[in-house]
């Protein structure tokens, strides 16, 4: 099921009509790491519904069985794992390779730098760019060590300890995944860890551990930021759980719904997550019509119904403080801004310059070449909207981006002329059967 990567897609899109149906859209990519994740370190067997099965989160799923776990599909998102214990993984005789995927990297060199055995990691030539030195340096302190290319960058050695020391550390980065790769350490390490950060980031690794029976205390500090800690050497009750639909993956069937007139869409059991939702409550400031319905809880998430109505959207500022819970979300918000009336201003973005791409970069070139006045600077950004669709009529490059690529097909659903994707076979990584999904509700998508 792995993708080729000599093999490039190209995709094209065209104006549709209105978009109408129900999506459901997959299971959430950061959960679904996680749920693998923590029932591979359970004792007893754990059964995950709704699992997206997407080419990051069967990167996991590999590396895990090349660890010693028992992890077996038995259905559509239906998944059986058996676990080791906390620190009962093998030494894995093969390179771990985790593709495109940064959170498969990043969580892993937590779990595996309290695991007294040295392994190898490396990923794709979009993953081979991206920073690790975030990650490996609370990790060398907890005792790992790692040997990593320059400018700390995959492949990489990771020669976990068996002696490690909990730590207190500062998140220099408002990152999930530094945060959990702590944590994921900490889980090993006798004493109490603890990650302090000053904008809270997503929290699924502290529900989820404590669906699993790990006790994971959150407290407020005087200066207003989050100290997340818990005590190591913990033992996991394998539990099942059901993955909510991504909120992520929802954005881009919610923003063609709300610029192409007419469109009603729904999207049932959607996370609700205030942690990322960042995406909904902007599109909401900028005129959009949605309705959450039905709010209920699944596996320790909360999850709700979505109802997306086409709207006319003025531009925003989005307040800096609101990233963390929309980081992976500004490039399908760069569209709707650019269909929007008004400049939308985006400040304090700097982390979306190592992500899969330079989405900051990908985002301004991409649209400056379909027509929409872009400003740009380090962490910032500004999308001059008309009120009107943009031209589009360019093709545009995706630099192994699944969220660029996606993003560019909805704008191409409301601009005058098609837009044109160079490769959509990353789409694959966080939501496969983008395509038809989308045409099922009227989207004009197809071969390019
Ligand atoms: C993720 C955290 C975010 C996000 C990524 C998934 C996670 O990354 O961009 O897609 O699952 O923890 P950072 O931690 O680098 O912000």
């Amino acid at each position: 099921m792995t993708a080729n990567p000599a093999i490039q897609r190209p995709l094209v899109s065209r104006r549709s009509g209105a978009l109408t149906g129900t999506m459901r859209v997959p299971g959430d990519k950061s959960i679904s790491h996680r749920a693998l994740m923590f029932g591979a370190l359970s004792l007893g067997e754990t059964r995950i519904d709704g699992l997206l099965e997407g080419e990051d989160v069967l990167r996991t799923a590999d590396a895990l069985r090349a660890l010693g776990a028992e992890i077996e599909r038995l259905g559509h998102g239906a998944w059986r794992t058996v676990g080791r214990g906390v620190g009962g993984l093998a030494e894995p005789s093969q390179v771990l390779d985790m593709g495109n995927s940064g959170t498969a990297a990043r969580l892993l060199m937590g779990l595996l730098s309290t695991h007294p055995f040295t392994s190898f990691m490396t990923g794709d030539a979009s993953l081979t760019k991206r920073p690790m030195a975030r990650v490996t340096t609370p990790l060398e302190r907890m005792g790992a060590s790692f040997v990593l290319r320059s400018k700390g960058r995959l492949p990489a050695a990771i020669l976990g300890t068996n002696q490690p020391v909990p730590i207190e550390y500062r998140l220099p980065v408002a990152s999930a995944q530094v945060k959990s790769a702590i944590l994921l350490a900490g889980l090993n390490t006798p004493g109490r860890t603890t990650v302090i950060e000053a904008e809270p980031t997503r929290d699924h690794s502290e529900r989820m551990l404590r669906h699993f029976g790990v006790e994971v205390v959150t407290e407020q500090l005087s200066d207003g930021a989050l100290a997340v800690s818990l005590t190591g050497e913990a033992e996991l009750r394998a539990r099942d759980l059901v993955v909510p639909s991504d909120p992520s993956s929802a954005g881009f069937p919610t923003v063609a719904a709300l610029i192409r007139p007419g469109s009603e869409v729904r999207l049932p059991g959607i996370s609700v997550n205030p942690r990322r939702s960042g995406l909904y409550e902007t599109l909401t400031e900028m005129g959009g019509d949605l309705t959450f319905s039905n709010e209920r809880e699944e596996g320790g998430e909360p999850v709700a119904d979505l109802l997306v109505r086409a709207s006319f959207l003025k531009g925003v500022e989005v307040p800096p403080e609101r990233a963390p819970s929309m980081i992976d979300e500004y490039p399908i918000l760069c569209i709707a801004a650019a269909c929007a009336e008004g400049p939308t201003i985006m400040r304090g973005v700097g982390e979306l310059r190592v992500k899969e791409s330079d989405r900051l970069a990908m985002m301004a070139d991409g649209l400056t070449a379909c027509g929409v006045k872009v400003e740009a600077g380090e962490d910032w950004m500004v999308v001059h909207g008309t009120g009107r669709p943009p031209r589009g009529g360019a093709a545009v490059p995706t630099a192994m981006d699944h969220r660029i690529a996606m993003s560019f097909l909805v704008l191409g659903l409301a601009s005058d002329e098609p837009v044109r994707v160079d490769d959509g076979s990353f789409i694959d990584t966080s939501f496969p059967g983008f395509v038809d999904l989308m045409n099922g509700l009227g989207a004009a998508i197809g071969e390019g």
